[in-house]
């Protein structure tokens, strides 16, 4: 398959990228290198790492780059799927900078729509979504069903709007578009500002840990390779116009996470308390009945066992 992979040098997109090169793909990679979370070396060393596995194109192009994009796919098109990963991540930075998320996640979201309209790959457009968009939801777990109506970040706000363009764009046209509501995705490569990476760089560095809350907020963690095995699968299953939650189908406290670390890493914790942060939700839980139906989506990493292989990949990237 031709696909045109977008943000395939950040954590998710690279983890994509190998595994569709693993399988014989032929992968055009557009990224912008963007830095508002961490910087572009680890980035470049993503790249780096997925040359290893085969060879694919990468250009540094924006998003919001119509012009650029829409040659970047009359050269190298028509594609048989497009994969659109790209965007400014994280609920707590988009607080302060919500125009910009905007810009890249809306605006970026309805050029790639068009560009895969354009060049092939509307038949299979997978989007990026988040377990964001059930905002501040407390009905348990998290259905597709359930109201969105309601986001609590700018993060949040951009994510549906991803999938209220995608919807907009099937119904007038057609095709097929899958909207994947990632729940907090962590394993080798995590991007460094998130949770478990940070608290294992800083109790292996023997320095507190900030702990937004009382500790009692839980999240569905999902591992990165479950989360690649359900981009696969909704890249070769189009549905016509679908949202997927890809969940790790077990939600962990945030004190219980902070404790299996500490135990992984293999030192003493020591919490320091804050506030909770604006924008921040108390807890996400998928339910990933429908994957499971509709993609054969499994997820079978338990929280203990990514934890270790994140480990034996952080002591790995320090030496
Ligand atoms: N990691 C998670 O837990 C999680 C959870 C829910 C949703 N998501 C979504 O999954 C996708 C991948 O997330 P990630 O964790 O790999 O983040 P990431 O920041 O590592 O990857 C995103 C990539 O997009 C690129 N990018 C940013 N702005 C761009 C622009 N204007 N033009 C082109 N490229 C641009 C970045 O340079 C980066 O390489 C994002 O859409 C994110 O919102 C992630």
């Amino acid at each position: 398959m031709r696909i045109l992979l977008t943000g395939g040098a950040g954590f998710i997109g690279s983890a994509c990228l190998r595994h569709f090169l693993d399988r014989g793909d032929e992968v055009v990679v557009v990224d912008a290198f963007e830095e508002t979370l961490y910087p572009r070396a680890v980035k470049d060393a993503a790249v780096a790492e997925s040359r290893q596995r085969g060879e694919f194109s990468l250009h540094e192009i924006d998003v919001r780059d119509r012009a650029g994009l829409m040659a970047l796919a009359a050269e190298h098109g028509p594609f048989d799927a497009l994969v659109h990963l790209a965007a400014v991540a994280g609920v707590r930075p988009s607080v302060e900078k919500a125009s910009y998320y905007y810009d890249i996640n809306v605006t970026g979201t309805q050029t790639v729509i068009d560009v895969a309209r354009a060049h092939g790959a509307a038949d299979r457009l997978i989007l990026a979504s988040s377990s964001s968009v059930y905002g501040g939801n407390t009905k348990t777990p998290f259905a597709e069903t359930d109201d969105v109506s309601r986001p609590v970040s700018p993060y949040a706000a951009s994510k549906l709007s991803l999938e209220h363009l995608a919807r907009a764009d099937h119904h007038l046209h057609g095709g097929n578009v899958s909207c994947l509501r990632f729940f907090t995705v962590y394993g080798p490569g995590q991007r460094p500002e998130m949770a478990i990476h940070k608290f294992m760089r800083l109790i292996d560095q023997g320095e507190s840990i900030p702990m937004f809350g009382d500790g009692s907020s839980g999240r569905d963690y999902t591992y990165i390779d479950d989360i690649v095995a359900g981009v696969v699968a909704a890249t070769d299953r189009p549905e016509g116009f679908k949202v997927y939650n890809l969940g790790g189908d077990r939600v962990v406290r945030l004190l219980d996470l902070i404790e299996a670390i500490g135990a992984t890493v293999g030192k003493p914790v020591a919490i320091e308390q804050l506030p909770m942060q604006p924008g921040d939700v108390t807890l996400t839980m998928a339910d990933v009945t429908r994957a499971r139906a509709e993609l054969g989506y499994q997820p079978k990493t338990s929280i203990e066992e990514g934890l270790s292989k994140m480990w034996a990949w952080f002591q790995g990237r320090k030496s």
